[in-house]
Order: structure tokens, then sequence, then C-alpha cells
């Protein structure tokens, strides 16, 4: 009901015929289940930098799952050769990625005291149990069973998990297109997925052959760029999150259990398309 406040003073133009009913239709909030999505943000201390803390990972999470959809979405294009849609959603997950940079310097407002407040009231959740942070990591290539162990009590996250560890990766579909193209021979493709791949000669000399001839093989060279991308994006995210975990807690052990940064910096070294960017030394 409008209140004799809310109906009279001044209305900026074109706002006087804003719908103030909404029976049988959607309201903004309503539509968006923001009540949900705010109700999420549920601190478990009085600690002011737990609610920063939570938003940032959840402002995380959301975005990885619009790259899990979008990623798996490139994929079934790529399997059936239907290379520009492919390409337009990849330049989403790159652009979705920086979104995702630009969080961290956000959260490098806190310091190591504020985040003492309630680092204790953790127990033992970390990003170390991120389904969706997994999945990108299968959905690209990097793929260790040993991975799967947080999520022994998760039973969904475990099984989705599973499936996509033994199904081919967003670089297995790339090294298909080139086999389809004549440039590697079937034999050089796996046929069981569950291992991060070893680079391998006729791989790179196949992208080679795609670099030296751009315009002949314009669609493998321009997924193969957006691959790139992508990984280079994956890069900077775990190098932010490797510095800003060191400046929050220097070498403490992670609450998930690991080494923390010790284990972190391990990471840096994952190369999800080798020949991608050996390629760059022999052209
Ligand atoms: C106060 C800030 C943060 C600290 C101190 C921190 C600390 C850590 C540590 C120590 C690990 C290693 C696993 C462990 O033993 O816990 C880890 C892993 C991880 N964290 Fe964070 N983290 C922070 C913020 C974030 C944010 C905002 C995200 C976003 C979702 C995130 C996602 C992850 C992921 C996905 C992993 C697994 C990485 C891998 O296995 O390669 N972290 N974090």
């Amino acid at each position: 009901m409008t209140s004799p406040s809310e109906a009279g003073g001044p209305v900026v133009p074109g706002a006087e015929h804003a719908h103030a009913s909404f029976a049988g239709t959607f309201t903004y909030s309503g539509y968006l289940h923001l009540e949900q999505l705010l109700g999420a943000q549920a601190p478990v201390t009085t600690a002011h930098d737990e609610v920063l803390f939570i938003t940032i990972h959840h402002v995380q999470e959301v975005w990885m799952s619009l790259i899990i959809a979008e990623l798996e979405a490139a994929m079934s294009r790529l399997a059936t050769g239907d290379f520009a849609p492919a390409m337009k959603m990849l330049a989403r997950v790159s652009r979705a990625q920086e979104q995702m940079g630009n969080a961290w310097e956000v959260l490098k407002t806190m310091t190591p005291s504020d985040y003492l407040k309630f680092r204790d009231s953790l127990g033992r959740a970390s990003g170390f149990q991120s389904w969706q942070y997994r999945s990108i990591e299968f959905l690209l290539g990097n793929r260790q069973r040993y991975l799967l162990r947080p999520f022994a009590e998760h039973a969904d996250a475990h099984a989705r998990l599973l499936k996509l560890l033994e199904s081919p990766s967003i670089y297995d579909l790339a090294l298909q297109a080139l086999a389809k193209e004549g440039l590697l021979a079937p034999t050089a493709l796996r046929t069981s997925y569950d291992a991060q791949p070893v680079s391998q000669p006729d791989i790179r000399a196949a992208w080679l052959a795609v670099y030296r001839d751009t315009a002949r093989y314009w669609d493998l060279y321009y997924l193969a760029e957006k691959l790139v991308d992508v990984e280079d994006n994956f890069r900077r995210w775990r190098f932010n999150h490797v510095t800003t975990v060191e400046r929050l807690i220097g070498h403490k052990v992670g609450t998930g259990g690991t080494t923390g940064v010790g284990y972190l910096r391990k990471a840096l070294d994952v190369v999800l398309f080798p020949e991608l960017w050996e390629v760059r030394t022999e052209l």
C-alpha cells in the first residue's frame, strides 16, 4: 500500500509511471531470489571483516558457475565442429576470469590481524573443497585423482567430478579437431582421460603447422589463442590467490590441511596446454 509520504513529494520525470503492483508477475527480488542470495551471507562470528570474506568467496563461486556453464557449452559446440559460437563463449570465460581477478583487490583491504579475528571459526573449511574450482580444473585438463578425496562425504560433487575426470577435457577436444584436419594421427589421441596430459612432440608439431599457416587453419589458430587466454587468466588467479594468502597468513598451514603457501606455489607450475606454450619457442 502507498503511504501518504510515498504518494507526495517531487517525482523524477519518467519515474511517475513505475509499476507499484506486481500481482501475478515477477518482482526484481523474486526473479533474482535475492532473499536467498543475500541470506547466504551468514557470518559465524561478529568480526567486522567476515562479511567481506564471505562476499568475496560468494562472488568468485558465482563467476565459477558461469564459467563452468560457458566451458561446457563451448565444449559441446567444439565437439560438433561449430567453432564460431564456441569462440564467443570462451571469450566470455576470459572476461569472467578477469572479474574474478579484481575481487582480490577488495579482499586485500583485510589485514592479517583482521582475518585472525575469525579464522579459527572456519574449522576445516577451505577453498580446497570448492567443487566448482575443481570442475573448472578438470574441464581444462588439470586432472589428478587425489583431488577427489575431499569430496568423499559429498556424493553429488564426487560423482560430478568423477564424470568430468573420465571425459575429454577442452584440450582433448581441440586435439580431436587437429586430428579431423589431418594434422594429428588419430592414434595420438588419448582414449582415457583421467590424468593430466603430458607434452607430446607430435601434438607440438601439429600446433606448429597451425601457427605457421594461420590463414589456412584460422579456426584452430583462433581456438588455440582463446585457450591461451584462458590459461593466462587462470595462472593470474593462482598467482593472486597465493600472494593474498601469503600476505594474510604467511606460511601457516591451511584450514584445508595442506602446507598452505608451499602447496599453492607448487600449483603455479601446472601447465594446462603445454604444447601451445612450447610452440612459441619453435616458431
Ligand atoms: C583470506 C583469504 C584466503 C586465504 C588465507 C586462503 C588460503 C588458502 C590455503 C592455505 C589454501 C590451501 C589449501 C588449504 O590447506 O586450505 C587455499 C586453497 C584454495 N583456496 Fe583459498 N584462501 C583465501 C581466499 C580464497 C578465495 C577468496 C577463494 C575463492 C573462491 C579461494 C579459493 C581457494 C581454492 C579454489 C583453493 C584450492 C586451490 C588448489 O588446490 O590449487 N581462496 N586457500
